[in-house]
C-alpha cells in the first residue's frame, strides 16, 4: 500500500470517527414544527418560492401553514432554517431580540455593485450601524417627518391633484397605483438624487421600471434571493435590472461632482460623496462608490413601493366604503373646510382619517415579511432552540389578521382604531416593525400617507364605476412588497 492510499484511509478513518463522536455527544435540537412536504436537500425553498403571483391576504402560504402548524414552525430553505412567526408578542421578541439584529448576507449587491456593496437592509455589525445612523442624520437634516418637510410633499400632492384634475369626471382611471407610484418616486428621488422628474420624462419611467422588476424578482426572501443563483430567466432578468439602476445612480454621482466640495448636503448622494471626501479615500468600509449605490437602491425600493402601495389601498378601501368615505368629507370639511389645504398641523383634528389609514394599512399588509432578521449565534426561543445563521421571517398577516385582536379581521373598520371619538395608536399594531431596526422611513411614510389621502379626499370623490365589479381589498401581488391589483375608479370633482 502506498504512502498516499495510507493517508487516503486514514483521512476517511478520521473522518467517520469524527462523525460518529459528534453524532454521539450532541445534542438533539428541539425544533419548531415543519411542514412534511419537504425535498431532500432543498427542503422547502421550492414551495416558499414558487407563490401564486395573486394572492389573498388571508389565504396566503405562510398562513396557510401557520393554521396547520401554530403561531411559530419552520421552513428549511436548502439548509437555512427560517423560522415564521405569526404572533405579536413572539414576533415582538423576535425582533428586538440583541442576538437577531443580523440580516441574510447580500450577495446580490456585492454581485450587481462590487465586493464592498452591503446597503441598509441587508448591512450588519458596525457597518450598519454607521449607514443607519448616517440615514437618519440625514433625515433630520433635511426635516424628514417634521413640518418643515411638508413644502416637499405638498408640492408632489398638487401635481397629483392637477394630474386627477385631468381624469376628473370623464372615464374611470385604470391605473391609480402608477399614478401614485410617480409621485411617491420624486419624492424619495428628491431625498436620494436630489432631483424631481417630470413625470413624462423617459429618465423617471425608467428608474420607476427598475424599482419595480427589482421587487417582483427578489420576493419574499429580501434581496439576498435565491433567485441570483439561477444563470437564466429570474437570476438574469435580476442582474439585467441591477445594472441599470448602476447605470443611472452613476449619472447621478457624475452630477453631483463638484456640487459637494462646497458642501452641499442636501440629498443623500451629496451627503454621501461629502463623507467619502472627509474620510478621503474609497477604501472605507462604509462610504465608498460601490456602497453608494447599494445604499442608494435599498432606499428606493424600501421607500417607493411601500408607500404608494399603501396610499392606493386606502383610497380603494375607501371607495368600496362610501360611508367611510362620507364620515371622511364631514370631518375635513368641517375642521379644514375647501378653502385651504390640509397640513400636518391639522393632522390631530382628523381623528377618524388617521384611523382610516392605520385600518387601510392592516388591510393592506405592504411589507408582509418585513425583513429577515438572522440569529447570530444560537440562542433559545419560544422554547425552541435556533441555531446561529436562523433566519426568523415574521408574518404580518397572519399578525394582523388574527381573530382574537381584530373580530370579523376581513371587515374593513376603522372604528378598531378610535376610542371615544379620539384616533387610538394600538402599541400592539407595528407595520413598520419595533427595535433597533424598525423602519427609518416611518415618520416619512405616515407624513406622506395622512397629507395624501386627506388632499385628494378635500378635492376628490372616488367611486366604483357602473357596471364595474367592487375590487376585492384582499388581493394583491405577492413578493417583498405587496401592491394592490389594478382597478377602474370614477374620479369625480368635489363641488
Ligand atoms: C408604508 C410604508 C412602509 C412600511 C409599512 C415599511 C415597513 C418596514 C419594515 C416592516 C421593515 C423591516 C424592519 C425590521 O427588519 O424589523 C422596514 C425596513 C426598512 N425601511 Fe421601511 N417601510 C415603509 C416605508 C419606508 C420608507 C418611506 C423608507 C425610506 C425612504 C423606508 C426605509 C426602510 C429601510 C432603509 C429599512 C431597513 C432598516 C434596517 O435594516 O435597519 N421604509 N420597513
Amino acid at each position: 500500500m502506498g504512502f498516499i492510499t495510507v493517508c487516503l484511509l486514514g483521512l476517511v478513518l478520521a473522518t467517520v470517527l469524527w462523525m460518529i463522536v459528534k453524532r454521539l455527544t450532541s445534542k438533539k435540537l428541539s425544533l419548531p414544527p415543519a411542514p412534511e412536504e419537504s425535498l431532500p436537500l432543498l427542503g422547502h425553498l421550492f414551495t416558499f418560492l414558487q407563490r401564486p403571483e395573486v394572492e389573498s391576504n388571508d389565504d396566503f402560504y405562510l398562513n396557510k401553514v401557520s393554521a396547520k402548524l401554530g403561531d411559530v414552525y419552520m421552513l428549511n430553505l436548502a439548509g437555512t432554517f427560517a423560522y415564521i412567526v405569526s404572533n405579536q408578542e413572539l414576533a415582538k421578541t423576535a425582533l428586538t431580540h440583541p442576538n437577531t439584529q443580523n440580516r441574510p448576507s447580500n450577495k446580490s449587491h456585492k454581485r450587481a455593485f462590487g465586493p464592498r456593496a452591503r446597503g441598509i437592509i441587508l448591512c450588519d455589525g458596525e457597518q450598519w450601524k454607521t449607514i443607519r445612523k448616517f440615514v437618519l442624520e440625514l433625515f433630520r437634516h433635511l426635516g424628514v417627518g417634521r413640518a418643515r418637510f411638508e413644502d416637499v410633499i405638498t408640492a408632489e400632492t398638487d401635481r397629483l391633484v392637477v394630474d386627477l384634475n385631468n381624469s376628473a369626471d370623464k372615464e374611470p382611471i385604470p391605473d391609480l397605483l402608477h399614478r401614485i407610484q410617480r409621485a411617491i418616486m420624486n419624492i424619495v428621488s428628491g431625498i436620494i438624487l436630489g432631483k424631481q422628474f417630470d413625470y413624462d420624462d423617459p429618465a423617471f419611467k425608467d428608474m420607476l421600471h427598475i424599482i419595480e422588476s427589482y421587487l417582483r424578482l427578489t420576493g419574499p426572501s429580501g434581496p439576498d434571493s435565491f433567485a441570483l443563483l439561477l444563470p437564466f430567466g429570474r437570476g438574469a432578468e435580476l442582474r439585467q435590472c441591477m445594472a441599470e439602476f448602476k447605470k443611472l445612480c452613476e449619472d447621478t454621482v457624475k452630477d453631483h461632482t463638484g456640487v459637494t466640495e462646497h458642501g452641499n448636503q442636501s440629498d443623500f448622494v451629496g451627503a454621501f460623496l461629502k463623507e467619502m471626501d472627509q474620510r478621503s479615500d474609497d477604501k472605507d468600509e462604509c462610504f465608498n462608490l460601490e456602497n453608494l449605490m447599494a445604499c442608494c437602491l435599498d432606499m428606493f425600493v424600501a421607500g417607493v413601493d411601500t408607500v404608494a402601495s399603501g396610499l392606493t389601498y386606502t383610497i380603494m378601501c375607501i371607495t368600496t366604503h362610501p360611508e367611510v368615505q362620507e364620515r371622511c368629507y364631514e370631518e375635513i370639511d368641517k375642521m379644514i373646510g375647501r378653502d385651504r389645504k390640509p397640513t400636518f398641523a391639522d393632522k390631530d383634528k382628523l381623528p377618524y382619517l388617521q384611523a382610516v389609514i392605520s385600518e387601510s394599512l392592516r388591510i393592506a399588509n405592504v411589507a408582509p415579511f418585513g425583513a429577515p432578521h438572522v440569529a447570530e449565534k444560537d440562542l433559545e426561543m419560544f422554547g425552541y432552540d435556533v441555531p446561529k445563521g436562523t433566519m426568523f421571517i415574521v408574518n404580518y398577516g397572519g399578525i394582523f389578521f388574527n381573530e382574537e385582536n381584530y373580530p370579523d379581521p376581513k371587515l374593513f373598520q376603522p372604528e378598531r382604531f378610535m376610542e371615544d371619538g379620539a384616533y387610538k395608536k394600538d402599541p400592539d399594531f407595528f407595520p413598520f416593525s419595533v427595535g433597533s431596526r424598525a423602519c427609518p422611513g416611518e415618520q416619512l411614510a405616515r407624513m406622506e400617507l395622512y397629507l395624501f389621502v386627506s388632499r385628494l379626499l378635500q378635492q376628490f370623490r372616488f367611486e366604483v364605476p357602473d357596471g364595474s365589479e367592487t375590487p376585492n381589498i384582499h388581493l394583491g401581488t405577492s413578493g417583498g412588497t405587496r401592491s394592490p391589483l389594478p382597478y377602474p375608479v370614477n374620479i369625480v370633482k368635489r363641488s
